[in-house]
């Protein structure tokens, strides 16, 4: 589905990827550029840049790259056709009325009209004799009919057809129903509703949409919550409850907890900027939407061992985006929800005043495993203390630390400090020697899966992808290289492919951008073909190095011409006689 170029070429100057780029990653200027942490992978040192002048960005450790639309496709998780309606929506553009017709992105729409309706119904309900229970099951658990409207909580009834002939007669075709998750095909082929007989918490994305739904009995039975699967319109490790509302106050640092109804509890008692993963432990996904929103994030999560479980498991996750972590454990074996309603929103409060940051919670924890009234666990005690101090950023952080251990333990400072430095300098060098091979075995994996063929023709792609690279930056040059160089003589498809996509735009007086190459090629292409401009970048560009590359390219296609007598076109065979007479001449 093509859309016509004047539409791309407004979206992208009505959506500067400075300012789109900026609302997600906080960026810094260097120099010509800006750099700020990768969203797309975890990292603490900023290796994501964005070139203003060629209105594109390249992250130099995982190879993300792109224009405008690409970052938006994969920070959204959308297909192309739906980044560019998430830019237009931005821009308030009109989207062109022909794109409508993809089949994938109507469903989508139709999920999340169906999901809408859904939960009207599950909400209406929850008002009406049917409902009765589940308005009794919410007021038992103290939520006010303000709170039950604000998050639009809802009930589904006992009854296995109710919510599938309500949206037929709205019109809904049985396989979007499916494809919503909100109904099931029977082994006897008959259609019935999923979500029964429980209360009904709809999932908000960010931009109002209803994307899911959580389901939970009203007694002890199991299982406690039924969630909707992964859907067109629904990835759950993309989505944090009630970040819809939170993300306002995300500024204040953001609440994660374990389940809804903290959450929800936690709302009602005024700190809105409470979220949770969704029926599902927390993943990296979350803990870099997480980072995207706030700069400080407390966990509170249920006092179990399951709960501590899934602190530290959090913590981790969250450490590498360079988050500030605290951490609140809940006295007396209490989750956020019941604690709030035990004690009250003052209590909870001063939780999150002392709120132990995440040092000095893992000391604690560490020095649980050991006896600290022998020398023998003492020591073994501070050598991981040391470990654990070393991973700290702040010079400052180490030492206030260290010298809060020495005294606790009565040891010298100096020396615990000095096990510290020396922890460091070995984390330092095997995160290093980590980061490398992972840098190294990823853009192999990458350049293997979009140009297979390049690690059999390393000259002939170096002077391919010089030469994309900078007819990309500098189209002026494609004319030149057009006239010396025809597609056929490319010796790698994708190098080809792209080149013959140049030509083209060349051809029909098109501009060269890269975000007008964003329909056609994947994330990943468009990542390696933002490497080729970027080193592009780094070389001369001349008519000269245009034609140095045709040269080469020729030469290897030439070669490979030879090992392969097969593919010689008569064109081919004349040529290489040509050029033996002349060398005899
Ligand atoms: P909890 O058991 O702590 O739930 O599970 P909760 O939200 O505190 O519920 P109440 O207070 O007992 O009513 C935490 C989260 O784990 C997921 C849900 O997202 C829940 O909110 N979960 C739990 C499930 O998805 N399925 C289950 O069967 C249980
Ligand atoms: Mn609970």
């Amino acid at each position: 589905m093509a859309l016509p170029d004047s539409f791309i070429q407004e979206l992208i100057s009505r959506n500067d990827i400075e300012s789109v780029v900026s609302s997600y990653v906080r960026m810094k200027r260097r120099g010509r550029n800006l750099v700020g942490l990768c969203p797309f992978h975890g990292e603490k040192t900023p290796s994501f840049t964005l070139y203003p002048d060629t209105e594109s960005f390249y992250c130099f450790g995982c190879g993300a790259g792109g224009d405008v639309i690409t970052f938006i496709k994969r920070i959204e998780n959308l297909d192309y056709i739906d980044a560019v309606r998430f830019l237009a929506d931005r821009a308030g553009m009109k989207m062109p009325e022909d794109t409508r017709d993809d089949a994938v992105s109507r469903l989508r729409l139709r999920i999340l009209e169906a999901n809408r309706e859904a939960a009207r119904f599950f909400h209406s309900c929850l008002y009406s004799p049917t409902g009765k229970e589940g308005l009794e099951y919410y007021y038992k658990r103290g939520y006010t009919d303000h709170t039950i409207r604000h998050f639009g909580l809802g009930y589904a009834p006992d009854d296995f057809h109710i919510l599938r002939d309500y949206l037929r007669k709205k019109g809904y075709r049985d396989e979007e129903l499916t494809a919503a998750f909100l109904c099931k095909k029977s082994a006897s082929g008959h259609l019935y509703d999923i979500f029964r007989h429980r209360v009904i918490i709809p999932i908000i994305d960010i931009r109002g949409n209803v994307i899911a739904f959580g389901g939970r009995v009203l007694d002890d039975s199991k299982p406690k919550y039924l969630n909707s699967g992964d859907t067109l319109a629904f990835k759950k490790t993309n989505n944090l409850f009630a970040l819809n509302f939170a993300k306002s106050r995300a500024g204040d640092g953001l609440i994660l907890c374990e389940g809804y109804m903290d959450v929800i509890a936690l709302h009602q008692a005024g700190f809105t900027n409470a979220v949770a993963a969704l029926g599902t432990s927390f993943t990296a996904e979350h803990a870099r939407l997480i980072a995207r929103y706030a700069s400080t994030v407390t966990l509170v999560f249920d006092a179990d061992a399951a709960g501590q479980k899934g602190t530290k498991r959090a913590i981790d996750l969250l450490r590498d985006t360079g988050v500030d972590i605290r951490v609140i454990t809940i006295p007396d074996g209490k989750d956020p929800d019941e604690f709030i309603r035990l004690h009250g929103p003052e209590r909870f409060k001063l939780l999150m005043e002392r709120a132990a940051n995440d040092v000095e919670y893992r000391l604690i924890e560490l020095g649980r495993r050991y006896s600290l009234d022998t020398a023998d666990g003492r020591v073994l005690y501070l050598k991981e203390a040391a470990g654990l101090l070393a991973g700290l950023s702040s010079p400052i952080e180490r030492d206030v630390y260290a010298g809060k251990l020495a005294q606790e333990l009565s040891v010298s400072k100096e020396a615990l400090l000095s096990q510290v430095e020396s922890r460091r300098r070995q984390q330092a060098k095997k995160q290093q020697e980590r980061q490398l091979s992972q840098i190294v075995r990823q853009s192999d994996d990458v350049q293997r899966r979009i140009n297979p063929e390049a690690q059999k023709h390393p000259r002939a792609v170096s002077a391919e992808e010089a030469l994309l690279g900078m007819l990309i930056l500098h189209p002026d040059y494609i004319e030149a290289a057009s006239q010396v160089l025809p597609p056929e003589e490319f010796v790698t498809s994708f190098n080809r492919r792209l080149y013959e996509r140049l030509l083209e735009r060349h051809r029909n007086g098109l501009l060269i951008e890269l975000a007008f190459l964003a329909s056609d090629f994947s994330e990943e292409e468009m990542g390696s073909i933002t490497r080729m401009v970027r080193e592009a970048r780094e070389r001369v560009s001349s008519r000269e190095e245009v034609v140095r590359c045709a040269d080469v390219i020729r030469k290897e296609h030439q070669l490979l011409a030879l090992e392969q007598p097969e593919r010689l076109s008569e064109e081919d065979i004349r040529k290489l006689l040509e050029a033996m007479r002349d060398k005899k001449s």
